[in-house]
C-alpha cells in the first residue's frame, strides 16, 4: 500500500467500530531516557500521572507486575481512589496469588471502583524471573495453570452455592459463594504470544494483548486467536489490545529528530545502567512477543506507515518497545491502520512518560476519536489516513533516515 488512493473512503470490514485507550501508570519520574536511581513510589508524581491519564481521556491504566516492583493490586486500588472514571488493569501472575484469593481481591477492587476492575493475566515470560518468587513450572505448564485459574476466577465470581475443586494445580473444598464483583464479571485479559498463550487466550480470555507489530503480521495473529475462539464455540471473540511507544512532535521531521536522539539515550541507559544488569536483557528472551519484536527489528527499521523497531533492538525488546514515529496526525493515522485490522484497545505510552501522556491526551486521542465519530456518523472514512501517509511517502523516509547527529 503506497499511495493515498489505497486509503479510500471505504471502511474495511475488519475495522473496530469503537476504540478505547490504555496507558501504563508510572510510579515515579524515572524513565528509560533519564533513569533515576529509585525503585520507590513518588506519591506526588504518581497522583499527577494518574490524574493526567484521567483528564487526558484515557479509558484504562495498566499496573504492571514484576518480582522486584510495587504490588499491582495495592497500586490499582490507589488508582481507583484517585480517579472517577479510568479503569485499573491489574497485571497478575497466577503463581503469586491463589485463584480464590485473586478473585476476592479483584472483586474487592471492582466494588471499590464501582465496576472498573480489569485483570491482565501473565503466565511468565522468563523462567529466571518466575523462579525469583518460587515458581519453577516450565512455560507450557504455567499456561495450563493460567487456564485453570481463569475458570476458577469466573466460578468464584458467579457460583451461587459452595463448591469444591480438584484440578491439576489447585484443590479446595466447600468454597463460596465468594465475594462478588460490583455488577458484572470482571474482564480477563491475557498477555503472551506463544502457542500456549494463543490456545488459552483464544479459548477463554475476554481480551488478548499484543505489542505493536507490522500490520500484516499482527493481522495474522488476530486471525489466529479469533480462529481458536471460534473453534472453541465462542460467539463473543476476544477483544484485541495492541501496545505502542509513540514518539511525536509537531511535524514528522521534528519527530524523527527526537526519535534518533531518544534511541541513543535509551541505548545508553540499557547499556550501562541498572536496566542493563537485569538478566532478561541478556541473550535471547524466552518470551515469544520479545523474540518476534527482535526479528522484526533484524529485518527492517521501519514498517508500514510509522512503525519503528530501533527502540526494540536497543532494549532487547524487553517489554513494550516498538515505536510509532511522526506528527500527531501521522501517529493517529497509524493507530487507525491497526483499528482497521480489528484492534479496539490501543495502549500508548511514551518514553518521556508523563509529558507524553499529557501530549497524547491532547493531540492523539482526539484525532482518533474524531475519525471514529466521523465513521459512525457517515459510514465512511475521514481523510486523516489519506492525508498523513508517513512512510508511504519519500519525504517521510528521508527524515527517518537523515543523519541527525
Ligand atoms: C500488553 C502486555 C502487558 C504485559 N505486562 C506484563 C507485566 O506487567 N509483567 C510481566 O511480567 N509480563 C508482562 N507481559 C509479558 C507477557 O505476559 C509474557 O511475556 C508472557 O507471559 C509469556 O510470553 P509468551 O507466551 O509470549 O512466551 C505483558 C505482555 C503484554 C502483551
Amino acid at each position: 500500500m503506497t499511495s493515498a488512493a489505497a486509503f479510500d473512503r471505504q471502511i474495511p470490514d475488519t475495522a473496530a467500530r469503537k476504540v478505547e485507550f490504555i496507558s501504563l501508570s508510572h510510579l515515579n519520574p524515572s524513565t528509560e531516557l533519564d533513569p533515576i536511581p529509585t525503585r520507590g513510589i513518588d506519591l506526588a508524581y504518581f497522583r499527577t500521572y494518574v490524574r493526567a491519564l484521567e483528564e487526558g481521556g484515557y479509558d484504562y491504566t495498566l499496573l504492571p507486575y514484576g518480582a522486584g516492583g510495587a504490588d499491582s493490586f495495592v497500586v490499582a486500588s490507589a488508582v481507583g481512589q484517585l480517579t472517577e472514571r479510568i479503569k485499573p488493569i491489574v497485571a497478575l501472575r497466577p503463581n503469586t496469588t491463589f485463584p480464590l484469593v485473586g478473585a476476592q481481591k479483584l472483586a474487592t477492587l471492582d466494588q471499590l471502583t464501582e465496576g472498573r476492575a480489569v485483570v491482565h493475566l501473565i503466565s511468565g515470560g522468563s523462567d529466571a524471573e518466575q523462579a525469583r518468587q518460587g515458581d519453577y513450572l516450565p512455560k507450557d505448564r504455567r499456561y495450563a495453570r493460567t487456564s485453570e485459574y481463569i475458570d476458577l476466577l469466573r466460578r468464584a465470581w458467579t457460583e451461587p452455592a459452595p463448591f469444591g475443586h480438584e484440578g491439576e494445580f489447585y484443590r479446595f473444598d466447600d468454597f463460596g459463594p465468594g465475594f462478588a464483583p460490583y455488577d458484572a464479571p470482571i474482564p480477563i485479559s491475557l498477555g503472551g504470544q506463544s502457542d500456549e498463550a494463543f490456545r488459552v487466550g483464544g479459548e477463554k480470555a475476554d481480551i488478548f494483548s499484543f505489542w505493536g507489530e507490522p500490520l500484516d503480521d499482527l493481522t495474522a495473529e488476530i486471525d489466529r486467536v479469533h480462529a481458536i475462539a471460534r473453534a472453541a464455540g465462542r460467539t463473543t471473540l476476544p477483544r484485541i489490545w495492541v501496545t505502542f511507544r509513540p514518539i511525536i512532535a509537531k511535524t514528522d521531521e521534528l519527530a524523527w529528530k527526537k526519535a534518533h536522539e531518544y534511541v541513543a539515550r535509551i541505548a545508553d541507559t540499557f547499556g550501562k545502567s541498572a536496566y542493563g544488569r537485569q538478566s532478561f536483557l541478556k541473550g535471547t528472551p524466552q518470551n515469544v512477543g520479545s523474540q518476534r519484536a527482535l526479528s522484526f527489528a533484524d529485518k527492517a527499521d521501519l514498517y508500514d506507515r510509522a512503525l519503528w523497531t530501533r527502540t526494540a533492538a536497543v532494549t532487547n525488546a524487553a517489554g513494550a518497545s516498538t515505536a510509532l514515529v511522526g506528527s500527531p496526525e501521522t501517529v493517529a493515522a497509524a493507530i487507525l491502520d491497526y483499528v482497521d485490522r480489528g484492534a479496539d484497545l490501543v495502549s500508548i505510552r511514551g518514553y518521556d512518560t508523563l509529558a507524553d501522556a499529557v501530549d497524547y491526551g491532547r493531540h492523539i486521542l482526539p484525532l482518533v476519536r474524531q475519525e471514529i465519530a466521523h465513521r459512525e456518523a457517515t459510514g465512511r472514512r475521514g481523510t486523516l489516513q489519506a492525508d498523513h501517509l508517513g512512510n508511504y511517502t519519500e519525504d517521510y523516509r528521508r527524515h527517518a533516515t537523515a543523519d541527525h547527529r
